[in-house]
């Protein structure tokens, strides 16, 4: 099988991260911090080692302020529900995904104000604009790295800056970016990080985390156990416990660490390098295929690893569904196709309501693979004609 759909979920991981996944299931997967025993110990020290490991990665001086989480949405919950409040205005764009569409959609419902920017049909946000929203009772600006249906990466230093010169604090939804595009957090003076573990972080499902600035104080939005001031029948003030009730993922957060380490180990301009090769060769190719519509920017260093596309003219049973069926089905390429939890995206790029096919390579496709897979769109693509 040749697996294009990193931007889901990446596949497959390093070989690190399944030894590591192992050996912490089989020997220290007690409950950390609950208990004084050499397994829960061992269990706490894998926990502390992998918060050790994001914080190399991510430029973070202050481990404990990285929250684990299950997943990026989970992250972005916390940050938006903890942080905005009824009255409160909010700054976003078109390209967002659900996962921070929804839960502000749902603080509108509570009286939260909320501003989505318009970006360019390609997906370019421009700084301006978001500076241009912030109003008096603006508490958040909140963006995504980088679309995950188009792939557009968005000038976040300046975006920074901006908002920071109205003492507003950011909110940056890196789930296509972390882990193959540099983000240092302290020299970008980042106030909030939300990262998927799973997708090019290369941890198993399951895992994700928030980055909390210390300027930035958060309402919890899940309280309960934390091993912790088991005294006190309100959550402890300090991080990361404040926020990380209940039993820790510890396997999985285990195999995030080992990801982030090979990330490190491997050096991730090459990560970037390689991907952007990929993408470069997958758009190259794609755009020679007869009735190819290929959405976003040219420069495939201004995107992540991410490339849409619909094969326009079709006969009938060619929509996006139908060719991502049989990319499977006959080809052995998996793909995504639909709206990707982001109809704003697509309203944006002119793809709503059909949606489109979406390739996203990663660090372990080569050369090859992205030369079957646009071999095969060809194929299909002259049979649609
Ligand atoms: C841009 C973006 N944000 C957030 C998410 C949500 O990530 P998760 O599935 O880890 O909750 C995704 C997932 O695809 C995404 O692409």
């Amino acid at each position: 099988m040749i697996y294009l759909d990193n931007a889901a979920t990446s596949h497959p991981k390093p070989e690190a991260v399944y030894r590591r996944v192992d050996d912490v299931l089989r020997h220290a997967s007690a409950n950390p911090g609950r208990a004084g025993h050499q397994m829960a110990v061992e269990a706490d020290r894998a926990i502390f080692e992998a918060r050790e490991s994001v914080a190399r990665l991510f430029n973070i001086k202050h481990p404990d302020r990285i929250i684990f989480t299950p997943n990026a949405t989970a992250a972005l919950n916390l940050a938006i529900k903890g942080l905005l409040k009824p009255g409160e205005h909010c700054v976003t764009t078109a390209m967002e995904h659900n996962s921070v569409t929804r839960p502000l959609k749902f603080l509108a419902q509570l009286g939260a104000e909320v501003d989505k920017v318009q970006p360019s049909p390609k997906g370019v946000t421009d700084p301006f604009s978001i500076k241009a929203a912030i109003k008096t009772n603006t508490t958040l600006v909140a963006v995504t790295h980088a679309s995950n249906v188009i792939g557009t990466i968005t000038p976040i230093g300046e975006i920074i800056e901006a908002a920071h010169a109205r003492n507003v604090p950011v909110l940056l939804d890196a789930a296509q970016t972390a882990g193959s595009v540099n983000i240092d957090v302290e020299g970008l003076g980042l106030d909030l990080l939300a990262c998927p573990g799973h997708k090019c972080l290369y941890g198993p499902q399951g895992t994700g985390f928030l980055y909390i600035a210390p300027s930035v104080r958060l309402k919890p939005i899940l309280y309960g156990g934390t091993g912790s001031r088991s005294d006190m029948d309100t959550m402890p003030d300090f991080l990361p416990d404040r926020y990380e009730a209940g039993t820790l993922n510890t396997p999985g957060i285990a195999g995030l660490g080992a990801g982030c380490e090979f990330i490190v180990s491997e050096g991730i301009a090459r990560i970037r390098s390689h991907e952007v090769a990929l993408c470069k060769r997958l758009m190259e190719g794609l755009a020679g295929v007869p009735g190819m519509k290929l959405y976003g920017v040219d420069d495939p260093w201004a995107r992540a690893s991410v490339v849409s596309f619909n094969i326009i003219g079709n006969v009938e049973g060619m929509d996006p569904a139908s060719v991502g069926d049989r990319l499977d089905s006959e080809f052995g390429i998996a793909v995504r196709v639909g709206i990707h939890c982001a109809p704003d995206a697509h309203k944006t790029m002119g793809s709503y309501p059909t949606g489109a096919v979406r390739m996203s390579p990663g660090y372990f496709n080569t050369a090859e693979d992205i030369d079957k897979a646009v071999e095969a769109v060809a194929e299909i693509a002259r049979g649609a004609r």
